[in-house]
Order: structure tokens, then sequence, then C-alpha cells
């Protein structure tokens, strides 16, 4: 899998009086009818247990600049002090977002799949907001990298 360039995101939900929030690259789009995407989330992390209960989570992905962001959420930070790793609001719906995150995913949690050492949380897609610039933070064979365009000049498809 360090083969699979894939952007990085921090997943984020909030349980009772607390946020929680973890690095995360195991994030695909499942559908767009209706709108869904799933998160593979390792059974032994801090936000499995508060994921299950909230039912909501939002998924921040992040842009080239914020590697920081992605360290304190993958363990150089813990707890709480996570969310001093770049500037964090809370939306209507109680869950921490990224103000600065290239795009927020709000979702509500549909399914959850056991699965070895990990679950597979499968949420709908009920909010989004969209940066205008797309740069994203890739990861690949264990760094960081950014994205270079090819055929420049084409359309998006
Ligand atoms: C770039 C990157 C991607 C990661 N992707 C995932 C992932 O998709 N799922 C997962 O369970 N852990 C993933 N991790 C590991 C967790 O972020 C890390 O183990 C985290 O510290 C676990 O949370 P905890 O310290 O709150 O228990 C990733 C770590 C990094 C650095």
């Amino acid at each position: 899998m360090r083969r699979l360039t894939t952007t990085v995101s921090v997943i984020s939900c909030a349980h009772g009086d607390a946020w929680f929030g973890m690095t995360a690259t195991a994030v695909t789009s499942v559908c767009a009818e209706p709108p869904a995407i799933l998160v593979c989330i390792n059974g032994t992390s801090a936000i499995h247990s508060p994921l299950i209960s909230s039912k909501r989570f939002c998924v921040n992905m992040l842009r080239v600049g914020q590697e920081a962001v992605s360290q304190a959420f993958s363990g150089k930070l813990k707890g709480m002090d996570r969310f001093t790793a770049g500037s964090w609001s809370q939306s209507d719906g109680g869950l921490p977002y990224l103000e600065t995150a290239q795009a927020n995913l709000f979702c509500r949690t549909e399914q959850v799949v056991p699965f070895g050492t990990h679950s597979i949380f499968i949420g709908a897609v009920e909010w989004v907001q969209l940066a205008d610039r797309i740069e994203p933070l890739l990861y690949e064979d264990g760094r960081y990298v950014r994205s270079a365009g090819l055929l420049e000049g084409t359309e998006p498809t």
C-alpha cells in the first residue's frame, strides 16, 4: 500500500464534551446516489469508540502546508491537545471541522463493518464545505508529497 498515493484527511467527531480526531488515508468514495463515503478506522484508536457512539463524523481533507496537522493527529499530540494544530470550529450540528481544509464532508454513520483490526465506517454525506484552492496533501511511500498536473489545458471531467 506504500505504492498507493492518497490524500491525507483528519476524521473528527464529538462525543460528550470532548472532541476526537485522527489522521487517516483510508478514505474512499462509495457512491454518489446517495452521496456516501467510507473510512477505515483501527479498533485500537482513541476515536473508534466515540465514532460508534456519536454516529456522526467529519472528513477534513488536508492541503499542502498542513503536514503538522497530520502529524498532530497521528500521534504527536494526544486528546483535545490535537485541536491546537490548525484552526478548528464547531458546526451547527456540533461537529469539529478544520476551517482551512480543502474540503469538509459532514457525515452521518450509516453502517459499521468490522474487519480484522479495523472497522469500516460508511457515512452518508449530509453537507460539504469546499475551499476554492485544490492543493491536496498527499501521502506516498511513508512521506508527504504534492500533486502535479498532467495534460495541462484539459478540462476536468
Ligand atoms: C498519513 C497517515 C495515514 C493514516 N491513516 C490511517 C487510517 O486510514 N486508519 C487508521 O486507523 N489509522 C491511520 N493512521 C494511523 C493513525 O493516525 C494513528 O495511529 C493515530 O495516532 C491513532 O489514533 P490515537 O493516537 O488517537 O489512538 C494514519 C497515520 C498517518 C500518519
